[in-house]
């Protein structure tokens, strides 16, 4: 019997009301004339394993994960790739037609793949990355740099024990630097990342001293409210490449969109406009 249903998607979290993910999956839809949908899921954690378990029956062909449950999402799936193993958090799952579930992560991938494409020049093996702050965001971030060939992590976070962590996890091309001498090394960074929710509307500034700031580093911020943080424009007042943190969302969903729907979507000014929609 052929399945005639219409595929669907979802991103589950909570709060989700506020995900730009189906706004991106929507435009993508519409692009490519997919009859499928992709919808908010407002899921509490304590309901999380029941709600995944239902969705295929539903004919749902998968799901990206947000907070809070991107590491509780491990212990449900059948299946998790290597490299959501190594981040030790999920964001995508594949409902496969077999009835398991297969969690991966995109977050270092879409990082990377929009570095690449906003910062061409940009060559991993050129110098050290610096990078600020040793949360969620920030494994996926450095688990690419390394894969990428990046040859030091200078990475710095407030709470020095979770960059530690970091280095005895991911090994000796990380050095950790105390968060109040972070100012002193940015001089050698070839890329400078902020993976730190400073910056961010609502949230503190972030008081790192960038005056050491050299013309030819790249400077990436994962923050994308505001699109341009004051890191940004004081690295584009300098003369740097600068990459906001919205291409990183964008191309984080590519995978994902491509495995449920059988397209690979383009991501371009388009697709950033209906992300800001
Ligand atoms: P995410 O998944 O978005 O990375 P997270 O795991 O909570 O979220 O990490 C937030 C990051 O922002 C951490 O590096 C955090 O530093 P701590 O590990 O010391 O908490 C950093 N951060 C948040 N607020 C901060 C502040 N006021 N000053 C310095 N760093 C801050």
């Amino acid at each position: 019997m052929n399945d005639t249903r219409i595929p669907l998607a979802g991103v589950i979290g909570s709060p989700v009301a506020h995900s730009r993910s189906p706004l991106v999956h929507g435009h993508w839809l519409r692009t490519y004339g997919i009859a499928g949908h992709y919808v908010p899921l407002h899921v509490e954690p304590g309901q999380l394993e029941e709600v995944v378990r239902s969705l295929p029956k539903m004919g749902f062909v998968g799901a990206n994960i947000t907070i809070p449950h991107k590491e509780q999402i491990m212990e449900i799936a059948d299946q998790v790739t290597d490299r959501a193993t190594l981040i030790g958090a999920a964001n995508t799952l594949i409902f496969r037609p077999d009835g398991s579930i297969l969690a991966d992560n995109t977050d270092g991938y879409g990082f990377i793949t929009n570095l690449h494409q906003a910062a061409p020049d940009w060559d991993p093996a050129t110098g050290p990355a610096v990078v600020f702050g040793a949360g969620g965001a920030s494994r996926a971030v450095i688990a690419s740099l390394l894969e990428a060939g990046v040859p030091e992590i200078l990475l710095s976070n407030r709470t020095r024990e979770r960059a530690d962590q970091f280095r005895s996890e991911f090994g000796s091309r990380i050095q950790v630097v105390d968060w109040v001498q972070v100012g002193n090394v940015i001089e050698q960074a070839a890329l400078l990342v902020n993976t730190t929710s400073l910056g961010m509307v609502g949230k503190p500034r972030l008081r790192v001293p960038l005056d050491g700031l050299r013309s030819s580093t790249v400077v990436t911020d994962l923050v994308y409210t505001p699109l341009k943080t004051d890191m940004l424009q004081w690295a584009e007042d300098i003369g740097c490449t600068t990459v906001d943190g919205l291409g990183m969302l964008l191309h984080q969903a590519v995978p994902g969109f491509e495995r449920w729907f059988g397209k690979r979507p383009e991501v371009d000014a388009a697709t950033r406009e209906a992300a800001l929609a």
